[in-house]
């Protein structure tokens, strides 16, 4: 059988492995030229991930406790597709984030700001038929993260998604529009040709944004391929 692998990303598109302004990229870049090794069928059909039960409210950041969060309630949404523009079905995406005083309920997070009790910031769900797919959230906060002096990251959402084989898996971040962090942001940076970077940055999107409700955001995300999202560093 005749495997056809898939294209391997423009340069310039996808984050340097070093990239020394984003200081612990220093301790895990390899040192040595990379081995490019063939796409095999095990890489392009499989393995696919996510079997397991979606909760009901799993794709509703705000209404998995008994009280609703605090913060600018907001949805976010738009359609996972493929190197040839091809709605992908049934992706599991899932993603998580601090809260909106920019805090992670996680051991690890030390930032001296409140956590929210009403709030864990994780969620899944599958894409539809269409490859659709739709949060409800609340905006998350800046957080600082010492890489260097006064070192702010922008708000973001940590993305990660399973497509139809290991080699549509995406780890990337979602930002917004018009965030003044970003041209300080040396992760966002590390991503050398600005169209690809700015692939990572949502629009405002007045077609989700519901009255008396909450603010729109779309989040357009293509896995592999000339136009693909970029993986985190
Ligand atoms: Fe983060």
């Amino acid at each position: 059988m005749d495997i056809q692998g898939y294209r391997r990303p423009a340069p310039g598109t996808q984050p340097a492995y070093l990239h020394p302004p984003y200081a612990s990229t220093a301790k895990r870049a390899p040192t040595k030229p990379l081995i490019l090794l063939p796409h095999t069928l095990s890489e392009v059909t499989g393995p696919v991930f996510g079997h397991e039960r979606i909760g009901p409210n799993d794709h509703d950041l705000t209404r998995q406790h008994e009280g609703e969060p605090i913060g600018e309630r907001i949805i976010v949404s738009g359609r996972v597709l493929d190197e040839d523009n091809r709605p992908v079905p049934e992706a599991l995406i899932e993603l998580w984030q601090c809260n909106a005083a920019g805090r992670y309920r996680h051991k690890n997070d030390t930032h001296g700001a409140p956590l929210d009790p009403n709030f864990t910031g994780c969620g899944r769900l599958l894409t539809d038929r269409e490859g659709r797919y739709q949060f409800v959230t609340i905006k998350p906060g800046a957080y600082p993260w010492r890489n260097h002096l006064n070192a702010w990251r922008p708000a973001h959402i940590h993305f990660s998604l399973f497509g139809a084989g290991l080699l549509s898996r995406l780890v990337t971040q979602m930002y917004f529009p018009g965030d003044p962090l970003l041209p300080y942001d040396p992760i966002f940076t590390s991503i050398p040709e600005e169209q690809a970077r700015n692939r990572l940055v949502s629009a405002f999107d007045w077609h989700t944004t519901e009255p008396e409700h909450a603010l729109g955001y779309r989040f357009d995300i293509i896995l592999r391929g000339r136009e693909a999202t970029p993986m985190e560093p």
